[in-house]
């Protein structure tokens, strides 16, 4: 395996992009020739940090609960790299996974029932939750020990040394798909401002049938304070959180908390970037603020 970065934090790499240090080249190998899919198979698709445990969590409730009752999300919709294939192959339908892959077409699109679920959130958001992801939470997964203008400088803004490659590859990646009828596109910030109206988003394109009273439940247990003190989606298992009590994975749940994070020169070097490459090519805007 050989990247033309050398990412300043503990990584494993492939196909030239930084993948985490739990994922093998032979997994995906494993994927690319023996994984069956289901016709009934949901992958929610995220760059990191953009609401994949908040859709994990949402989705799993939607379907009730198919894994039967697990003490941690991954286990209920795991993350389709991390999982071994033994495992995916005696799951019960339907299965829902997550992952946070970039323009594999080749393997991730294969069915054409599968239905994907892409949720984006604005870059700045991401930047700044992504560092305390590293420093605070994943302490021993990552080992990085920068500082946040070096992060900023050395992984997010520097192409393919972040984790999955570089957030405007991936969202550019997955924009290409736009008109696919098998993927929904959503935003992190439609959720953050009306949860309820991204939901039945949701129902609608699975196509599933929730009593009004289902979909109440689902919302309630989908807030930012009840996903906060549920032991099975708010990461209290991970190093980091269990070390210090200041560190949360569910953290603030909010748009536009890099305002107090990001500097201006940091702030209009990532405007520049969103602009030339996300929205001027696909027509799209991405909200930074509510
Ligand atoms: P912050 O660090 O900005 O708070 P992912 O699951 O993709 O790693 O994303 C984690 C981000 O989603 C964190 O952002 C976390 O707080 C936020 N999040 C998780 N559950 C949420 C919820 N119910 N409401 C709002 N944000 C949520």
């Amino acid at each position: 395996m050989t990247s033309s970065v050398s990412p300043p934090y503990k990584c494993n790499i492939y196909k030239g992009l930084p993948v985490p240090n739990f994922i093998t080249a032979e997994r995906y190998e494993e994927l690319d020739t023996l994984h069956k899919t289901r016709d009934d198979d949901v992958f929610i698709a995220t760059y990191q940090k953009s609401g994949t445990t908040w859709l994990q969590h949402i989705l799993n409730e939607l379907y009730d609960h198919p894994q039967g009752e697990k003490d941690n999300i991954n286990e209920a919709v795991p993350w389709i790299q991390e999982a071994s294939q033994k495992k995916i192959d005696a799951m019960l339908s339907p299965r829902v996974f997550k992952t946070h892959d970039i323009d594999r077409w080749d393997w991730i699109l294969k069915g054409d029932k599968i239905k994907y679920i892409y949720c984006y959130r604005n870059p700045k958001d991401v930047c700044c939750s992504f560092y305390n992801h590293m420093k605070r939470v994943f302490v021993g997964h990552y080992e990085y020990t920068g500082t946040f203008s070096e992060y900023f400088a050395d992984v997010f803004i520097k192409r393919n040394a972040a984790e999955q490659g570089w957030y405007f590859d991936h969202l550019a990646g997955w924009f290409k798909q736009k008109g696919n009828p098998n993927i929904l596109f959503l935003t992190y910030e439609d959720m953050v401002e009306d949860l309820r109206r991204e939901v039945l988003k949701i129902v609608e394109f699975l196509g599933l049938q929730c009593s009004d009273e289902k979909i109440d439940n689902v919302v309630s247990s989908g807030m930012f304070d009840s996903m906060s003190k549920n032991p099975t989606v708010n990461y209290s298992w991970r190093d980091g959180i269990a070390k210090d009590p200041n560190s949360k994975f569910i953290r603030k749940g909010k748009v536009g908390t890099w305002q107090d994070e990001l500097t201006k020169e940091q702030s209009e070097q990532i405007d520049q970037l969103t602009k030339d490459l996300l929205e001027i090519p696909f027509g799209i805007r991405i909200r930074d603020t509510l």
